[in-house]
């Protein structure tokens, strides 16, 4: 990671903290790995996002492809499910991480992160095991790199192996492994570009021995096999502490849709299409917790299942699964282009076909470049599910293979609705609008500023008698009074205008109104604008309207 962009994450840590947006979970005790609270302002912003979400994607959904309108609704589902819940979504058998242990410091590390390369360059790739391992002895290693280097420092990663097989400018982005998970031989795919620019690319054959003994890589000690480690927190339901009263805390929202499919279907009269939206917290024992409250232990979802005809079942004017697929793809992408996430910033990267869960047709995620990373990171999958989780469900809770599925008296046809979810991280979303937000300008009363798109800043106004006298106060606390009837508003007469200005502008305040000399001869106001610094003047009785047109978008 580049260090200026360290750097800019460590000062949007500190403003985090100074300013009551995210503290560390019980940190008078040393804090908690994984675990994080939010302080006032940012359980205003938090709050706005899911607002902003609920308001757009299910009170208000957009309209589908070729003007089809649909239904959303709305579930709050418990945290803890029947457990048969997990064993038919696949969670209980598949939902692990490899691990290794250092038996020394006992020190834990993923397996997949953590493996030692060897690379050995030959001329060809190996045909047989006997050939393979031949190739392992009578071939010296180039070099010998700690693959978890290439997760904390790819750039470095990279460097290393190209400089071991004398590779001169590669750039790194498009430098690719294969094979280097399972050892053996595979082959590294490697774009150099000479003095021109011009870029060219080749294979090179390797040997990627990852079968050599691996050491800790804090104390040098010896390490354990892989382990499977399941990331589901486990509890106990009930008195007893025994295997039978076994429960876990949902890993995500999704399966309380799932398993709610009919009592909505039943009760609320939607017809396919429809979709099903949830916001909830969800918990993984993450191996790993990292980059602030990117990847954390206890986080909140913003999930939709929907449900539409398969393809096979569909007439010609219905929308076919993959088109749902492609207009909830690009309606999340414009959603958060629409709260001011730049798009330059955010990329959508599809799925490789080995990437893809074996019943996923498509999927893609939204991703962000954090601060924290060179890399674009996760903020929402979008993928297309078919009719796996309901066909699951259907098997586990009826014991039926149609269990789930729905008899549809328009096309007169019985199947399982096929799915698309869009599923995003609330807490990644915070975390991407602060980042996206956090602005540095030297010239102004408070060097750094949040420009909060207005819908999500956590205090839309602040009202301010320019001095605690002269009748200024008296005039300045009705209006603040009526405008915090309408909006999170804040009143402070304290310390300089300019600290005011400051103080807001740290918390991403998009307009201040101030009350002073010229007030109380023409009854009018100033209102200064965040993003500009500008100020004009407004009468006093305006500032509902004024409020109300500018945060309306
Ligand atoms: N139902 C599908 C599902 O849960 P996922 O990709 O595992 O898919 C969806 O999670 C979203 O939830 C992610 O895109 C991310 O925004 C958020 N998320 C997942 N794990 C997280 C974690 N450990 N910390 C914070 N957010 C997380």
């Amino acid at each position: 990671m580049a260090t200026d962009t360290k750097a800019v994450m460590e000062k949007i840590v500190a403003l985090c903290k100074r300013r009551g947006f995210i503290f560390q979970s019980s940190e008078i005790y040393g804090g908690i790995a994984g675990f994080w609270d939010y302080g006032p302002l940012g359980t205003e912003l938090k709050r706005n996002i899911k607002d902003a979400w609920w308001n757009d994607m299910v009170q208000n959904p957009p309209i589908g492809p070729r003007g089809k309108e649909f239904q959303m609704v709305g579930v709050d589902c418990s945290i803890i499910m029947n457990p048969k819940v997990w064993e038919a979504s696949g969670h209980v058998g598949g939902f692990s991480d490899p691990m290794v242990d250092c038996k020394e410091c006992k020190a834990r590390f993923r397996a997949d992160q953590f493996s030692r390369l060897v690379i050995r360059q030959i001329n060809s790739v190996p045909k047989t095991i006997d050939d393979l391992r031949s190739h392992l002895e009578d071939v010296e290693p180039k070099a010998d790199i700690l693959a978890e280097d290439h997760f904390s420092d790819p750039q470095e990663y990279t460097k290393q192996i190209c400089s071991a097989l004398r590779i001169k400018k590669p750039t790194f982005e498009a430098l690719t492994i294969s094979g280097y998970a399972a050892g053996g031989s595979g082959s590294l795919g490697i774009l150099t570009s000479d003095k021109n620019e011009q870029f060219s690319y080749r294979q090179v054959p390797v040997l990627l021995d990852s079968t050599s003994k691996y050491r800790c890589p804090r104390c040098n000690g010896e390490l354990t096999e892989p382990r499977q480690f399941n990331l589901m927190f486990q509890t106990y339901v009930g008195a007893l502490q025994d295997a039978s009263c076994i429960a876990y805390l949902r890993p995500e929202t999704a399966q309380g849709i799932f398993a709610n499919f009919k009592n909505v279907m039943d009760s609320s009269r939607v017809r396919i299409p429809f979709g099903i939206a949830q916001i909830g917290k969800s918990f993984r024992n993450e191996i790993n917790p990292r980059n602030y409250t990117f990847r954390s232990r206890e986080f909140e979802q913003m999930e939709i299942e929907f449900f539409c005809t398969p393809e096979e079942h569909c007439t010609d004017d219905d929308v076919t699964p993959m088109e749902w697929y492609e207009f909830w793809r690009d309606v999340r992408i414009k959603w958060y282009e629409s709260l001011n996430i730049k798009s330059d910033k955010l990329r959508p990267r599809q799925q490789e076909g080995d990437e893809l869960a074996h019943y996923s047709k498509a999927c893609t995620d939204i991703e962000y470049l954090f601060p924290f990373s060179d890399e674009t990171q996760e903020l929402e999958g979008v993928a297309h599910r078919g009719c796996y989780d309901l066909s699951q469900h259907g098997k586990h809770a009826k014991g039926k293979e149609d269990g789930f599925s729905i008899y549809d008296d328009e096309r007169k046809a019985k199947y399982v609705p096929h799915v698309i979810e869009p599923s995003a991280g609330a807490d990644r979303f915070t975390l991407a609008t602060i980042c996206e937000a956090y602005t540095v300008d030297e010239s102004r009363p408070s060097p750094e500023f949040m420009r909060f798109h207005p819908r999500l800043a956590p205090i839309k106004a602040a009202v301010f008698p320019l001095v605690a006298k002269d009748g200024m106060p008296e005039i300045a606390e009705p209006i603040f009074r009526e405008i915090k009837k309408l909006y999170p508003a804040q009143f402070d007469s304290k310390q300089s205008i300019g600290k005011r200005y400051a103080r807001m502008d740290e918390a991403g305040t998009p307009y201040c109104f101030t009350i002073d000399g010229q007030t109380k001869e023409d009854n009018t106001i100033t209102v200064r604008d965040r993003d500009t610094g500008e100020q004009t003047r407004i009468s006093k009785e305006s500032v509902g309207n004024f409020l109300r047109e500018k945060l309306s978008i």
